[in-house]
């Protein structure tokens, strides 16, 4: 019996000492496992007289049943341990700052795109897209240029290898073809046809063969498009003037509608904001000089036609000015090409905080 004892005394201090889910694992198998100290004892049971065998018998097993016990208590007591490390070790400050205040910042491109969608936004425009990939169809001859039009040109377009039938892909030179792309939409359609209104802008890349100071091979248009039955040239001066002044945050700045020539638009306007060049610089307001932003017009009847619609009863206008270059002149950025550095030092200096959402009420470039 003494050995029942010391086994006991044995077994249960290993069972307590044990400090981690592993220790306690080795622990049992000390004692229950195959060559175990009780599991032993189990096997003398054999060879003991019948009487004696009953009595210790019943001791072992009680043993073994106790061990068990304590084996389990141990187990649920060290794996709450765990837990609590694991909670410990991984838990949040929820009090830190959320805003990432050292680093990241949204580039001058993405901040004045999101500018362009809070005012366009607050008149009734939604945003569209299209593929920087485009046919020959979709960014020319649907917008009214033919297939001897001169912006169709080698040195201005980028083509892509022809295809087995020989038409040839190219990266668009402007974001014009989603006017077409959305007018030939059949939901669109079915909308118009319905007495409603489409207004959307186009904010995305393009790409034309040009590179210096202030023409890359990939820059940023923004398109405007508006179709329904009584648009007309006072509604576009109306929304061009609105945007500007919201845009360069210069409430009496004065605009400039000047005559211009677009195969897309008829009649055609190029708007010029006024600016001064004091000092060698720039100041956007009045002024004594004018800088030109944009491109706008009275949508073509021939481009609607080609859109699916009849230009006897749609009509309306369509604008497309450079992201970069109002970004440039917002935010006094002098050379186009830093935009595509992505050099960290430029973006920390120009970037905008992601979290100042702009908006028309609180404030567009923060
Ligand atoms: N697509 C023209 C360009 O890239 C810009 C433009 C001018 C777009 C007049 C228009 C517009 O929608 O009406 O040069």
């Amino acid at each position: 019996m003494s050995d029942l004892a010391t086994i006991r005394a044995e077994a249960l201090s290993q069972v307590t000492a044990a400090a981690d889910l592993g220790q306690l694992d080795a622990a049992r198998v000390a004692v229950l496992g195959k060559k175990g100290t009780v599991t032993e004892l189990m096997k003398t049971l054999g060879t003991l007289a019948p009487e004696r065998r009953r009595e210790f018998g019943a001791a072992v097993n009680a043993l073994k049943g106790e061990i068990e016990a304590a084996l389990d208590a141990r187990r649920g007591a060290l794996s709450g341990a765990a837990l609590d490390a694991r909670l410990a070790a991984e838990r949040i400050d929820v009090t830190l700052p959320a805003r990432p205040e050292a680093q990241g910042t949204l580039h001058p491109i993405g901040q004045v795109m999101d500018e362009l969608a809070a005012i366009f936004g607050d008149m009734g425009f939604t945003w569209a897209e299209g593929p920087d990939i485009e046919d020959d169809w979709h960014n020319f001859t649907a917008l009214n240029m033919p297939p001897d039009h001169p912006a169709r040109q080698m040195q201005d377009t980028f083509y892509l290898p022809a295809r087995a039938d020989g038409t040839q892909m190219v990266l668009r030179t402007h974001t014009s073809p989603v006017q077409a792309r959305t007018m030939l939409d059949p939901e669109v359609q079915r909308m118009l046809a319905g007495g409603g209104a489409l207004r959307i802008i186009v904010p995305g890349r393009t790409f034309r063969i040009d590179n210096d100071a202030t023409h890359t091979p990939m820059f940023h248009q923004v398109e405007g498009l508006v179709i329904d039955r009584t648009t007309h040239m006072g509604h576009l001066k109306g929304c061009l003037v609105d945007f500007c002044r919201a845009f360069f945050e210069v409430e009496d700045l004065p605009l400039r509608f000047r005559p211009s020539y677009f195969p897309f638009t008829e009649p055609s306007a190029e708007v010029d904001i006024g600016c001064s060049w004091k000092g060698g610089e720039l100041k956007i307001g009045a002024g004594e000089s004018w800088l030109e932003i944009l491109g706008s017009g009275m949508v073509h009847p021939n481009v609607i036609a080609n859109c699916g619609l009849d230009p006897t009863v749609y009509q309306g206008f369509a604008f497309g000015m450079g992201i970069d270059r109002i970004a440039m002149l917002k935010y006094g950025i002098p050379d186009l090409r830093a935009f595509f550095d992505a050099d960290l030092r430029w973006l920390r200096h120009f970037g905008f905080s992601a979290l100042d959402v702009p908006s028309l009420t609180g404030g567009l470039g923060r």
